[in-house]
């Protein structure tokens, strides 16, 4: 079996929910389900057996441990982390806690587990750790896209955070030989994202009638994959990335921020012709800039093609409408996590942010 870290997220909760659909090795879920960790994400694994899931903090280390000698599981997959940037400049303290000292005390756990197993069993082991590419800082518009040697540039507590965890990561393969992986990926959307994030954001505010609030003049780049795109390159480097080594992870669909707000007003003008404004568009408000925003993001993907055999399946143009078509048809969904504490959030964010 293997043990995931963070599986009742976003993309944690995509990752069990393919991984259980493509095979039938069981799932150990450890999660804390902190706000972005939602149960219902995995309602269609209810009753399913092959499926544990265990209410948990990764700094947890004694219950990690036990967790790791209870269900010897052969690899674990770290998805756990605070990750929204925007909270991370309202709070950085919590991704302090999770993203580094959480994962700090993972890797503890793992460790301690790990030295005690047989030769064999050590051999097979794999710690995968699933990174961002923003631990690469911003590109300018000529740059090269980020690639597995591009120096660490982290410009948000977010950032500074993972690219923290990326290194410990990599001092434990060094220094103590336990075999890790670690992919750095680009933006992701698709099902079960939580409406803080751009693309569910917009199509919520949207469907309301609510301003759309797009950062500064919406010209900043992010390179977008399909999250089931993502969970397939994470399966494969499990099953055949080099040990110690880092893969990057992207789609190779550089959008500005307008382009895609615009794309989802166009695309839910005709899905959607009954919303209280109409067209969307009409609702798209610019908004004072994030702090320290990094302009471009872009992966060079080719080691994971080259290596690997790894391409993505979706273009933005079929991954965003099945985006949009899950969001209607799951408006429950989205009801159900956009009470209390989003509210909270979205009256903190965006306060006073209208220009
Ligand atoms: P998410 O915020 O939707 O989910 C995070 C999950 O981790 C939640 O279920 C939460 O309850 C859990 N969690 C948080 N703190 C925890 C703790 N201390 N112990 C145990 N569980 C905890 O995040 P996501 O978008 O699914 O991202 C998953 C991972 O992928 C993160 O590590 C993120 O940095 C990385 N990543 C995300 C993207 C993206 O576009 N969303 C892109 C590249 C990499
Ligand atoms: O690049 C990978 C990263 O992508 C992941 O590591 C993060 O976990 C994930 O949250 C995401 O970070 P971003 O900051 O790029 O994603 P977000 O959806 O928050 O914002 C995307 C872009 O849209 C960014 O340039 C900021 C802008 N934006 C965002 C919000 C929430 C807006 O213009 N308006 C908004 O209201």
């Amino acid at each position: 079996m293997i043990l995931v870290t963070g599986g009742a997220g976003f993309i944690g909760a995509n990752f069990i929910l393919d991984w259980l659909a493509a095979g039938n090795e069981p799932v150990v879920n450890l999660d804390k389900l902190t706000y972005a960790g939602n149960l219902e994400n995995l309602r269609p694994l209810q009753g399913d057996a092959r499926h544990i899931f265990v209410q948990a903090d990764i700094g947890d280390r004694e219950r990690v441990e036990t967790l790791l000698r209870e269900h010897r599981p052969r690899a674990v997959i770290n998805f756990a982390a605070e990750s929204h940037v925007d909270r991370s400049i309202h709070g950085p303290g919590e991704f302090i806690q999770t993203n580094v000292v959480g994962t700090f005390n993972l890797l503890e756990a793992v460790r301690a587990h790990w030295s005690q197993l047989p030769a064999d069993e050590q051999a097979a082991f794999r710690f995968l750790h699933v990174s961002t590419d923003e631990v690469y800082g911003s590109l300018g518009p000529a740059d090269p896209a980020f690639s597995e040697t591009t120096a660490y540039a982290p410009n948000s507590p977010y950032s500074a955070s993972k690219a923290a965890s990326d290194h410990l990561v990599r001092a434990y393969h060094h220094t103590y030989g336990l075999p890790v992986l670690t992919t750095n990926c680009s933006n992701n959307y698709g099902p079960l994202q939580f409406p803080e994030k751009l693309i569910p954001l917009i199509i919520h505010n949207a469907l309301a009638g609510k301003p759309l609030p797009v950062y500064g003049d919406g010209s900043n780049v992010r390179d977008w994959l399909y999250v089931g795109d993502h969970c397939s390159a994470i399966r494969r480097v499990l099953e055949a990335g080099r040990v110690g080594d880092v893969y990057n992870i992207g789609g190779c669909n550089e959008k500005t921020n307008l382009v895609v707000v615009s794309t989802l007003c166009a695309m839910l003008d005709v899905l959607h012709p009954d919303s209280p404004v109409i067209p969307h568009g009409s609702l798209i408000a610019f908004v004072k800039d994030r702090p320290g925003h990094d302009q471009r993001y872009a992966i060079d993907a080719r080691k994971i093609e080259r290596e690997l055999g790894w391409t993505p399946s979706e273009t933005f143009e079929s991954g965003i409408k099945k985006t949009v078509a899950w969001y209607l048809d799951h408006q429950d969904w989205v009801a159900h996590v956009t009470s209390g504490e989003y509210r909270n959030w979205v009256s903190t964010n965006y306060a006073g942010n209208m220009t």
